[in-house]
């Protein structure tokens, strides 16, 4: 079997690509732990100046796996979805995706806290949190009123309409939208590897402090949709939306 999160290294370039094409790269409690711990690992280690997040230039990733949150759902701060995106929202070296195709629920969610997004004009981005009986997680109902303003975020997160990465990145959820999924992906990894030549202490203190003011709110506002997206889960709401997906397939 093959691994669901490819690692490859290049030079001080990490890059960490989703590889579960059969279920459009959904991720399993088992893919987050690999991703949290990779995350750790390049955030400790001196010699990677950047980490690229990509899945392939048709899928980025469907969320996560539907069966896991029915089976095994998260129930702490400390379930593997919450310790993957600590470790994105702790990680000091500038994070990158190349999003092409469906990036749904925690696909989209995640972008919010990378440095720099390339997604295709077509992607299609989504977060049907409540259309699956759950509400906004990491700090979404935070960042999005205040980068689209209350009532164009309603349409996203309340309605859990989908848009297209050409809209993401007139919106400032994404840094560019190209002309194709391999466009995208390719100019994800050109400009991961532009952190070769940049000073690893200056990008990393530039970082931090554009991170800084906010870190505090954010923090609190992610534990309160922790808490609350966890409830969700048991909630009969949830749980027939989520056994729906199931049975339909
Ligand atoms: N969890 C588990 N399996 C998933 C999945 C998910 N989040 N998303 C897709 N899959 C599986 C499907 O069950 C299907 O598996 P099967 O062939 O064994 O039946 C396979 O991936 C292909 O999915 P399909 O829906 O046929 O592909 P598509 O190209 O028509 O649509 C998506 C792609 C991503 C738009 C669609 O699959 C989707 O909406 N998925 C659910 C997304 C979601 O709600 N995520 C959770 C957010 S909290």
């Amino acid at each position: 079997m093959t691994d669901a999160i490819v690692l490859q290294r290049d030079r001080g370039l990490l890059i960490l690509q989703f590889n579960r094409p059969d279920k459009k790269n959904a991720l399993t409690r088992a893919m987050y732990h690999q991703l949290a711990a990779a995350l750790e690992q390049a955030d400790a280690d001196n010699t990677v100046n950047a980490v690229l997040i990509q899945g392939s230039s048709e899928c980025f990733t469907a969320g996560n796996d539907i069966g896991d949150f029915l089976q095994q759902p998260p129930t702490d701060l400390d379930s593997p979805p919450f310790l993957f995106m600590k470790s994105l929202l702790n990680c000091r070296k500038p994070v990158i995706a190349g999003v092409a195709g469906a990036a749904v629920g925690i696909g989209t969610t995640l972008l919010l806290h990378c440095d720099l997004v390339y997604v295709s004009r077509d992607a299609r981005l989504r977060m049907p949190f409540v259309n699956l009986g759950l509400c906004p997680e990491f700090g979404s109902s935070l960042i999005l009123p205040r980068l689209l303003g209350h009532a164009k975020a309603a349409e996203l997160l309340l309605l859990g309409e989908g848009f297209s990465g050409e809209q993401a990145a007139q919106w400032g959820i994404a840094t560019q939208a190209l002309d194709s999924g391999e466009a995208a992906l390719a100019k994800a990894r050109e400009v991961a590897e532009r952190f070769e030549t940049l000073a690893p202490g200056a990008v990393q203190i530039s970082k931090q402090l554009m991170k800084s003011v906010d870190r505090e709110q954010l923090r609190q506002v992610i534990e309160e949709e922790g808490a609350l997206f966890t409830q969700r889960l048991r909630s009969p709401e949830a749980i027939a939306a989520l056994s729906g997906f199931i049975a339909r397939r």
